[in-house]
């Protein structure tokens, strides 16, 4: 569970900026939400101040049950790689490393031996669907083959959350289309909660809500399953 108390997240001094302004929010358990807004609007900061990459300047964001403010960084550390997987427009991979190399890298910051880990990266790469390509490198592979590593690495602890920025946002509408189908099959499998920040009005039909972000502010909150019913 996500929980934000009162969240604001300011900038400058002087004539402040509120990339967000007390918000509160709160995800349940296998929750899929979709976060939509122009640019500016905050949808980086949410995430960021989700995943502990960022502190509120006020309120509190609470993870299953922890106020990540209140951990130390070892401890935030230790959080972000075991719960919250992250997935990014840009793959965010590292050139240099077999996609084996880049899923089983969390495992390997964890002390798990190469062999385990590696064997466990394999795993998870089959089930993304990249067997025959996991001693290949990012740049030998195609976007959609890339999000697939990014996913297997963002999944290797079967976190509780999965942030996503934009996951689609590189990628041909088929190639997203399909990547959008794999979330659906890992979410029914793991569960897991997913915050999704999206411009594509069909990736947040793969949601159970969308909220939409204006000014650090959430301006509205949808229900798709209701809005599906709403077409139908
Ligand atoms: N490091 C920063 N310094 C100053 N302002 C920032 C910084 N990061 C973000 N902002 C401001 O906060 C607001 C929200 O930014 P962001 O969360 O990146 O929006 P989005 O992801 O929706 O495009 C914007 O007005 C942006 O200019
Ligand atoms: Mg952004």
């Amino acid at each position: 569970m996500i929980q934000l108390e009162n969240v604001s997240r300011e900038y400058g001094d002087g004539k402040v900026v509120y990339a967000l302004d007390h918000v509160n929010l709160r995800i349940e358990r296998g929750e899929r939400v979709a976060v939509m807004g122009p640019s500016g609007s905050g949808k980086s900061t949410l995430l960021n101040l989700i995943c502990g990459l960022d502190e509120p300047s006020s309120g509190a964001v609470v993870i299953d049950g922890v106020n990540i403010a209140q951990l130390d960084d070892d401890r935030r550390t230790r959080l972000r790689r075991e719960k919250i997987g992250m997935i990014f427009q840009t793959f965010n991979l590292l050139p240099t490393l077999t996609a084996t190399e880049n899923v089983s890298l969390p495992l390997r910051l964890n002390g798990v031996s190469r062999k385990d880990a590696e064997q466990r990266a394999n795993t998870m790469l089959e089930r993304v669907g990249l067997s025959g390509r996991v001693r290949h490198r990012p740049d030998e592979m195609s976007g959609g083959e890339r999000q697939r590593i990014a996913i297997a690495r963002a999944l290797i602890f079967k976190p509780p959350v999965l942030l996503a920025d934009e996951p689609t946002g590189n990628l041909d509408s088929t190639t997203g289309q399909e990547i959008l189908n794999l979330l659906d099959a890992l979410h029914g499998e793991f569960n897991m909660t997913i915050l999704m920040v999206t411009h594509n009005e069909e990736a947040a039909l793969h949601c159970d809500r969308v909220i939409r972000l204006r000014d650090g502010k959430i301006v509205s909150t949808t229900s798709v399953t209701q809005q599906k019913a709403n077409v139908l």
